[in-house]
């Protein structure tokens, strides 16, 4: 795209010269065999501080998820998740191509939803043999509420609850490092709740690509073979896992940077007469709702893009959003607050 400054995602950040000269230096061997070995420091490195006996690396997040998802349940089974989390909406149906799952799907809240709800859609069968919720998918920090962050005690009342009902956990922590900074919880804390939990090395963290899964030694023995069975086991995977290492050791904390970014973002969208939601920013996204300007979303998008600041869609038809991340600085941030106003003709009235 001709987009000067790209905020679409924060998938969009390139290797850093560090992290380049991480890949470089990358000592690999056959991950297929169990012998690569920055694959194995990160896989140790990343069960330590997810709070998990185990991990395993994989190619992408929506894997992870999907592998999850076998794990906790037989063909037939339902999984209960947010109407919006990305395992409903985003990921091609996988819950019922792969595990063979029916969703049973909560209207939630800013990406959360209760113990009521959950007790509502977990009532025991009369039958012996019926279909049955066995497994349950929390996101943390939630895409499609705009980056949204699950308060500690929720998570650990819904945790509890579906622990209570038979249930196994999942956590899609794509972006939990951000949950984890904003809230200050730490993130073994938040996904040691969870049976499994999937963390994303290539959003607000930085790398290329890579995602990793982490939950109980005897888990991820059994995740093993479904990578295998996905066609997600490498060959010299290394050099990949040397870039999640670095990010691990130097992408965690500055993520706090991204959230200040954000925060400013929308104090100066929201200043300059466009429609922000101030309550919404906990994290790296701002979400503009367009249709108050009487925008239509891709008007709205093609309008930015031609004035060199690149946003794009979400799910809610009249939203679009910026998401920060490592490859913008503050004076990008400055030039998107001064650039969206006048492209979306915000104020133009006044
Ligand atoms: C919450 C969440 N989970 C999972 C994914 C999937 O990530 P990947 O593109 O690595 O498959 C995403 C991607 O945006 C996401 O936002």
């Amino acid at each position: 795209m001709g987009a000067v400054i790209d905020l679409r995602s924060d998938t969009a950040t390139r290797p850093t010269d560090g992290m380049r000269a991480a890949i470089a230096a990358a000592d690999v061997g056959d991950e297929q065999c169990r012998e690569d070995p920055s694959v194995t420091t990160l896989q140790e490195r990343a069960a330590e501080l997810l709070g998990q006996e185990a991990a395993l690396f994989l190619p992408t997040a929506t894997m992870a998820n999907q592998i999850a998802l076998k794990l906790h349940s037989r063909p037939g089974d339902v999984l209960v998740a947010d109407r919006l989390a990305h395992v409903v909406i985003y990921e091609y149906g996988g819950a019922a191509a792969h595990a063979g799952l029916m969703i049973e799907a909560l209207d939630g809240r800013d990406g959360r939803f209760t113990v009521e709800q959950l007790e509502a859609v977990t009532i025991p069968s009369t039958k012996s043999a019926d279909q049955r919720a066995t497994v349950l998918a929390v996101e943390n920090t939630h895409n499609s509420s705009g980056g949204r962050c699950w308060p500690l005690a929720e998570l650990e009342a819904i945790t509890g609850a579906a622990r209570e009902r038979g249930l196994r956990t999942h956590l899609d922590g794509a972006r939990l490092m951000n949950a984890a900074v904003a809230t200050g919880v730490p993130a073994a804390r938040i996904a040691g709740l969870f049976d499994t939990v999937t963390l994303c090395l290539s959003k607000g963290l930085g790398c290329p690509l890579g995602a990793l899964l982490a939950g109980s030694a005897d888990a991820i023995e059994r995740a093993w073979r479904e990578k295998h069975l996905f066609g997600g086991a490498m060959r010299q995977a290394g050099v990949v896992a040397a870039a999640g290492v670095y990010a691990l050791d130097h992408h965690i904390d500055r993520l706090a940077d991204d959230h200040v970014r954000a925060r400013r973002l929308a104090q100066g969208w929201h200043a300059g007469g466009l429609p922000v939601d101030l309550a919404q920013v906990q994290t790296n996204f701002v979400q503009l709702d367009v249709g108050a300007l009487g925008l239509g979303r891709d008007e709205a998008l093609s309008a930015l893009r031609e004035s060199g600041v690149g946003l794009s869609s979400t799910i809610h038809p009249t939203v679009i959003r910026a998401v920060t991340h490592l490859d913008l600085d503050d004076d990008d941030i400055d030039c998107a607050i001064e650039l969206a106003p006048r492209a979306l003709g915000a104020g133009v009235a006044a």
